[in-house]
C-alpha cells in the first residue's frame, strides 16, 4: 500500500502514487470518466477514474458511488489548474478504490440548498460540507493561535471553575443548578474575579474555557454556551491592556492567514482587510463615539436605519450602532471610557469622573463589532465595596475577593476575547451558530 496523505498536503506529492481514506463529496460521469469529489477531513480533492485504466467491474462501482460512501483511494496526483477543490489544482487519477460503505441514497444534506433551520437540525451532517468545515478549520486555528501567543508571552494558563457561587457579569444572565446542600451554584460567566486571585501568585495569567450566558435575546452575535479567552495582568493599567490587547488580535489574524489560506478562499473572504489588522488600532473614547454615531445617523436618509440609529449618552452601543461605527474603520477599533452605570460592578472610575470607567471594547471592523471586553479593575478596597452594595450583591458572596485588595493590591487589567464572535468576523460570515461545532442559543440544545 502507498502513503495515506491528507488532501492539504497534495502539492508534497505531485507525479507519485497515493492513498486518501475519506467520503465521496459529489460524483458526476461524463461517458468514460467519473469524476469524485473527495473529502478526507484535510480538503476536499478530484478523483477520476478512467474506465479504460481500470477492470470493468471497478470502474461500473465508481460510477454508482453514492454521496458519503467511504472510501480508500489509490491514484498518481497530477498537477491539473482546472482541478476543483480545497486545495483545488490536483487531481489523482484512480488506480484501485476499496469501498467502506456505500451510504444510503436519502442523504438529508444532499448538495441541493437547505434552509437554516432544516442546516442546524442536522448539524451532525452539516458539519460535513465545505463552509462549514472550513469555518471549524478556522476555529481550531485561532484556538492555537491564541494558546501560542500567551504561552510565549509571559501567561501561565489557569483553568477557572464553571460551577460558582454568584454573578459576575450581571444577575439576568445566569443558569443556575441545584448544588447540593449550598443551595444555587451558577455556570460561570467569566472566570475573570479567580483570575485577579491568579494573577497575585502568578502575574500574568489566563483562562480559557466554555463560557455560559442565559441570554433572552436571538441575535445573530449571541450564543448560550460560547468559549472565551480571559487574560489578566498586574501592574497593567487601561492604555497597557489595550496594548496587549492589539499584539494579541494582531498574532491570531496572521496566523490564520499563514494557515488557512484555502479556507480562507473557499469561504470567499476578502484577505486584503484582514492583512490590515497590525498594530496600533485606533482608540476612540465612548464620548467621542456618541459624536460619530450621531453624524453617521444625520447623515443616513433611510428612516428606518435612522430609528436604529437613536442614542443618547449614557446607553450602551447596540448591535446597529457598533456596526455603523466599525464601518467608519479599516481596522479593529478601541472604544474606551464607557458610562459606569452600563458595566460591571469591578471597573476602575475614571479620575475626576466616576459617570465614567476605564472600561474598553474592542470593536472588529466591517460592521462585526465587539469582540473583546475589559477594563482596568478597582483595586481600591473601600471602593469596592461601595460598588457591591450599589450593585446590591451579596457582599459575602465576594468576601474572598474584596480580600485581594488588602493584602499587595495592585493596578490590575484584563480582559476577555469570545471565540466564536472572532471567528464569526475573521471568516467574513452572518452569524455566530455557524462557528462552533453544535451551537447553543435559546432555543436549540439538539443535537
Ligand atoms: O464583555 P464581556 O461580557 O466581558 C467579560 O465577561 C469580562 N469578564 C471579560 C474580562 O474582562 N475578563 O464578554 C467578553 C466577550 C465579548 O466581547 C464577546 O466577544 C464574548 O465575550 N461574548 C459572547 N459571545 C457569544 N455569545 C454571547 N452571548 C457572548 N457574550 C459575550
Ligand atoms: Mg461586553
Amino acid at each position: 500500500m502507498t502513503t495515506v496523505i491528507r488532501v492539504e498536503q497534495i502539492a508534497d506529492f505531485a507525479d507519485q502514487e497515493v492513498t486518501i481514506q475519506g467520503w465521496v463529496y459529489n460524483r458526476t460521469r461524463k461517458g468514460k470518466l467519473v469524476f469524485l469529489l473527495l473529502r478526507d477531513g484535510y480538503g476536499f480533492a478530484q478523483c477520476v477514474a478512467f474506465k479504460n485504466d481500470l477492470p470493468e467491474e471497478t470502474f461500473e462501482e465508481i460510477a454508482r458511488l453514492t454521496q458519503e460512501s467511504s472510501v480508500e483511494i489509490t491514484g498518481l496526483v497530477r498537477a491539473d489548474s482546472r482541478a476543483p477543490g480545497i486545495p483545488g489544482g490536483f487531481e489523482i487519477g484512480i488506480t484501485g478504490i476499496k469501498i467502506f460503505q456505500i451510504a444510503d441514497e436519502d442523504y438529508p444534506m444532499s448538495l441541493k440548498e437547505h434552509g437554516t433551520d432544516f442546516a442546524l437540525e442536522h448539524r451532525h451532517l452539516w458539519l460535513r460540507m465545505p463552509s462549514q468545515w472550513a469555518i471549524l478549520r478556522i476555529r481550531s486555528t485561532v484556538i492555537s493561535a491564541i494558546r501560542e501567543w500567551l504561552d510565549t508571552n509571559g501567561y501561565i494558563n489557569m483553568d477557572t471553575p464553571i460551577l460558582t457561587p454568584a454573578a459576575a457579569e450581571g444577575t439576568t444572565t445566569l443558569f443556575g443548578t441545584p448544588y447540593f446542600d449550598e443551595g444555587t451554584a451558577y455556570l460561570a460567566q467569566t472566570g475573570q474575579l479567580y483570575n485577579e486571585a491568579n494573577i497575585f501568585a502568578f502575574k500574568k495569567v489566563y483562562c480559557f474555557g466554555p463560557t455560559f450566558r442565559a441570554e433572552k435575546s436571538k441575535t445573530r452575535r449571541h450564543l448560550t454556551e460560547f468559549w472565551m479567552v480571559e487574560p489578566e495582568v498586574a501592574f497593567c493599567d487601561l492604555d497597557g491592556i489595550m496594548e496587549v490587547e492589539e499584539q494579541f488580535v494582531s498574532h491570531i489574524v496572521k496566523r490564520v492567514l499563514e494557515d488557512r489560506a484555502p479556507e480562507l478562499a473557499s469561504l470567499g473572504r476578502d484577505t486584503i482587510s484582514l492583512e490590515k489588522v497590525t498594530p496600533p488600532f485606533p482608540r476612540i473614547s465612548y464620548d467621542k463615539a456618541v459624536e460619530m454615531i450621531a453624524e453617521i445617523r444625520e447623515k443616513t436618509e433611510d428612516s428606518e436605519e435612522k430609528e436604529l440609529l437613536a442614542f443618547e449618552w449614557g446607553e450602551d452601543f447596540g448591535a446597529p450602532h457598533e456596526t455603523a461605527l466599525t464601518q467608519q474603520f479599516e481596522k479593529p477599533v478601541f472604544v474606551y471610557g464607557y458610562p459606569t452605570a452600563v458595566k460591571a460592578f469591578y471597573m476602575e472610575p475614571w479620575p475626576d469622573r466616576p459617570e465614567v470607567c476605564k472600561s474598553v471594547d474592542l470593536l472588529a471592523p466591517e460592521g462585526y463589532g465587539e469582540i473583546i471586553g475589559g477594563s482596568e479593575r478597582i483595586s481600591d478596597p473601600e471602593m469596592l465595596l461601595q460598588r457591591i452594595y450599589e450593585h446590591e450583591l451579596p457582599e459575602e458572596a465576594y468576601q474572598w475577593y474584596m480580600e485581594l485588595r488588602r493584602f499587595g493590591s495592585v493596578p490590575h487589567s484584563g480582559f476577555g476575547l469570545g471565540v466564536e464572535r472572532t471567528v464569526t468576523w475573521v471568516c467574513g460570515i452572518h452569524h455566530i451558530r455557524e462557528t462552533i461545532s453544535f451551537p447553543r442559543t435559546i432555543n436549540r440544545v439538539y443535537p
